[in-house]
């Protein structure tokens, strides 16, 4: 097993802060790095209850789990300064644009699966933190989907982690709120 380092993660960090620089968290005008730095608050919380094999590899896929979708970083920029594991996690955790939007988070989550369990960790991480009050512009449709497919994400990855497990349960149930 290899824990993670504070070096591991602040190398990462600079790295989705310069790549994600003037991108915004969705329905707010706050930095698009604060859903990084939640994702990788539930990822690094898990660690301590759950040791994982390869602890660096959760935390910078974590970090870096939006540069490949989100911004004109690259397989190779990312497998060049984080290695292939980290590339290949991050690669699995971008959705294919090319496919049909209703097809792409199964796709998704077909390709983490061929993945370490870390990079399953790291999507059960980012959909609760993504579980909070929707943006106001989402309509009720758009909210029941969004709830419908955090189930699909539960189902297919919730053996890499009980902890998440039960913590993505919550959160599930916890957005009902939103919906009337
Ligand atoms: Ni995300």
């Amino acid at each position: 097993m290899s824990t993670w380092t504070q070096e591991d993660y602040i190398q990462a960090f600079r790295f989705a802060a310069q790549a994600h620089l003037g991108q915004t968290f969705p329905g707010t005008d706050l930095p698009y790095l604060m859903h990084l730095s939640f994702v990788c608050m539930e990822v690094i919380a898990a660690l301590a209850v759950e040791p994982q094999a390869n602890e660096t590899l959760a935390v910078q896929s974590a970090l870096l789990h939006d540069v490949v979708e989100d911004t004109s970083v690259t397989f190779e920029q990312v497998a060049d300064s984080f290695g292939l594991a980290v590339a290949q996690g991050v690669s699995a955790l971008s959705k294919d644009k090319s496919l049909p939007r209703a097809e792409q988070m199964a796709d998704c989550l077909r390709r983490i699966k061929q993945q370490p369990r870390e990079i399953w960790i790291v999507k059960m991480a980012d959909r609760i933190s993504n579980l909070q009050a929707p943006p106001s512009y989402w309509n009720q449709d758009k909210i029941k989907r969004y709830q419908t497919e955090a189930e699909s994400i539960l189902e297919a990855l919730q053996d890499a982690s009980p902890y998440l497990q039960k913590r993505l349960r919550h959160k599930i149930d916890e957005y009902g709120s939103f919906i009337s």
